[in-house]
């Protein structure tokens, strides 16, 4: 399966600028297809409804517009005046930094600017899951965790745990974004974390909590 890039190098995934830029008319060809809103935006009942596990994944690759608004759902500042974000989170650590990987690198989603920036430039997908359908999805998102910000845990040995928890809700974020736009997506736990602590050179208190690959999902 090839592995078409689905991020132009240097591309900041950002809403404000993608899909301003797009209506603007100064994006090119893909953006514009994007930045096109739903004509109905699907409710979340309907969201719950379609919302799966998807393993087999197309070519077709998403478009930055559209990665842009996903991470906003998965883990956005949804009130500016607090700082606070689409999910909840232990204590309101907010210890959630969404990696995407692609065949154009690895970026990294700061919330409170609703950008993102680059951290490697390598595809690493390979290296993320021992699942190998995990490698055929166009964007990988890696939920890493900031332990140090959740150092308020009584018990250090119990942070991985508030992180998983606090990922795997920003997780059904990605699930319900995805169903309403016709993507697929998969939670995985079963992930290489050596390997992703080797790819992306993570610091001690960066914990990946899990991988989830997102893209179109294939036909039949
Ligand atoms: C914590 C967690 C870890 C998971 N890990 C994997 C995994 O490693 N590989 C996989 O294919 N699916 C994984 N899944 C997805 C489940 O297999 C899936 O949710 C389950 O089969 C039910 O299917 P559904 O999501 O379509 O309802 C995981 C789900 C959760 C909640």
């Amino acid at each position: 399966m090839s592995q078409n890039a689905s991020l132009p190098p240097h591309v900041a995934l950002s809403r404000r600028t993608l899909l301003a830029g797009a209506a603007l008319g100064l994006a090119a060809a893909p953006l514009r297809q994007a930045a096109a809103a739903p004509e109905t935006e699907m409710t979340v009942t309907e969201a719950l409804r379609q919302r799966r596990s998807t393993r087999r994944f197309s070519d077709q690759p998403v478009e930055p517009a559209l990665v842009a608004e996903l991470l906003w759902a998965a883990f956005g500042v949804n009130r500016p005046e607090t700082g606070l974000h689409t999910a909840p989170s232990w204590h309101g650590a907010a210890d959630s930094m969404i990696h995407v990987a692609s065949a154009d690198g690895v970026s990294v989603y700061e919330p409170e600017r609703d950008t993102t920036r680059q951290r490697h430039p390598g595809d690493i997908r390979q290296s993320l899951s021992p699942q190998p359908f995990v490698a055929t999805a166009p964007i990988c998102l890696l939920h890493i965790s900031d332990l140090r910000r959740l150092s308020a845990a009584e018990d250090e040995s119990q942070r991985p745990l508030y992180a998983q928890i606090d990922a795997a809700i920003v997780a059904q974020n990605v699930y319900l974004f995805a169903a309403s736009r016709g993507l697929g997506t998969c939670l995985v736990g079963g992930m290489d974390r050596p390997g992703i602590t080797a790819a992306l050179g993570l610091e001690a208190h960066e914990y990946v909590a899990f991988v989830q690959p997102v893209g179109w999902p294939a036909q039949g």
